[in-house]
């Protein structure tokens, strides 16, 4: 680890606990766990669903592989509605969440609200890298088209500023990924179609509406939404994950993410 590089950019909490600590051997000792945390934190845990791939074995379960239901996941219903998804696999999702409350709050078009509450759907649950395309793939077919390309250009405009509607780049990416990152080509070939196209200000909206943090003691329920989902997401009544779509394994992936195979 670059010692320097790390203490430049140690979070917040890393820094308070140092700086609690009362003697030099405390001090020591915290410096060494957060180093240790922040290691952690520089891997982006691929685990789906947020279960660890080597559990500890389950009481009474003797499968030497979980193969259809995993005891640590709640149980789906057989036809499971994007709200089902919301309350047994993406819990608590408080920042979709919190984005759509945002975005609801700010007046915006309800096709607006509903792309806010699905940009980062399969971040905490199926895959992080590339996710606005991930995201966008996943609700396609029961989406309108529009809702579906604000997603997946989220993914690029996140690191272009827009100025004119007030759109700063991230604060938290200097400390993430370093104040000299410069994004992959791929994504500034994105940025240059996507700012003129018609529904750029859509994915822009996204952005202005992505919190980085949290608002503390805000709680948002999924069924402040049940409106909008019901107007604007077409529920396939199969359930998702069983409708025959070109992305019901994703929906699949989600209810048995450690399915052996
Ligand atoms: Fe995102
Ligand atoms: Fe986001």
């Amino acid at each position: 680890m670059d010692r320097r590089s790390f203490l430049t950019n140690m979070s917040a909490a890393s820094l308070a606990s140092i700086a609690g600590a009362t003697t030099l051997t405390a001090k020591a000792d915290a410096l060494e766990e957060a180093m240790s945390d922040e290691l952690d934190k520089r891997i982006a845990m691929p685990w789906a669903c947020g279960i660890e791939g080597t559990p500890d074995p389950i009481p009474g379960d003797t499968r030497p592989w979980y193969q259809h239901d995993d005891p640590r996941l709640p149980k789906m219903p057989e036809a499971p509605t994007l709200i089902d998804f919301f309350k047994y696999r993406f819990a608590p999702a408080s920042h979709i969440l919190q984005s759509a409350r945002l975005a609801k709050i700010n007046g915006l078009d309800e096709k607006i609200v509903l792309a806010c509450l699905l940009h980062d759907i399969s971040v905490g649950n199926l895959i992080r890298t590339d996710h606005g395309y991930w995201c966008a793939q996943m609700i396609a077919p029961y989406v309108d088209e529009e809702v579906a390309w604000a997603i997946e250009k989220h993914q690029a405009l996140r690191f272009f500023p827009d100025e004119s509607v007030g759109y700063e780049y991230p604060e938290a990416y200097i400390r993430f990924f370093g104040a000299d990152y410069q994004p992959e080509p791929y994504l500034v070939k994105e940025w240059e179609e996507a700012k003129n196209h018609k529904w750029y200000m859509s994915s822009r909206l996204i952005t202005l509406n992505d919190l980085y943090s949290f608002e503390e003691g805000v709680q948002v329920d999924v069924e402040d939404f049940t409106d909008i989902i019901g107007r604007n997401f077409k529920q396939p009544k199969e359930g998702l994950g069983f409708d025959g779509s070109p992305v019901a394994h994703m929906w699949r992936s989600i209810i048995w993410p450690n399915n052996f195979l």
